[in-house]
């Protein structure tokens, strides 16, 4: 398996709209092999195609994987598509791999009720609420191109751009 580079704001294969994937064959199953591991890599919870430069609608969550449950439990989602999404709003502190060490209060659909291909390419519909519609929610802007920094004013996503662009010099 391999681990890929993580993109980081503001790569501008970050900002475009992904590809739908026609088939999910073992070159895909390879990808999502490859994000998972990326994403365990870079201690993350989930990871959208785009962030290591593929620009196709795949992207990979992990809720449970940690030291002490190593295994986790990988989740794969290929063209997902929200089809419901409740009135009810919660808000969340999100980060980003693609934007490290920062992170914001966003507030979107509680609940989301969504459509998708599994790892084996079979039709799935899955009702998500609390960390997992959030994560899913996130991860699927990456697909449109948008970051969880876009919601916040220009002030404050300017302030969030020049300290990353800073702290990514100092490494
Ligand atoms: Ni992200």
């Amino acid at each position: 398996m391999t681990i890929f580079p993580i993109l980081v704001a503001p790569d501008p294969i970050l900002k475009k709209v992904a590809q739908d994937v026609s088939s999910v064959d073992d070159a895909l199953r390879k990808q999502m092999d490859n994000m998972i591991e990326t994403m365990y890599h870079d201690n993350g919870i989930g990871l959208a195609a785009p962030q290591i430069g593929i620009s196709n609608r795949v992207l990979v969550i992990d809720l449970e994987q940690s030291k002490e449950n190593p295994e986790g439990k990988p989740l794969f989602f290929v063209n997902p598509k929200v089809i419901w999404e409740s009135e009810e709003m919660s808000v969340y502190s999100e980060g980003c791999l693609s934007v490290p060490e920062m992170y914001a209060d966003i507030e979107r659909p509680a609940t989301i009720r969504l459509q998708y291909l599994d790892y084996h390419g079979k039709e799935q519909e899955l009702e998500a609420s609390d960390l997992l519609a959030t994560c899913l929610q996130h991860e699927i802007d990456h697909l449109d191109g948008i970051l969880f920094i876009d919601y916040l004013s220009s002030l404050k996503r300017n302030i969030i751009l020049r300290k990353l662009k800073k702290s990514m010099k100092q490494k």
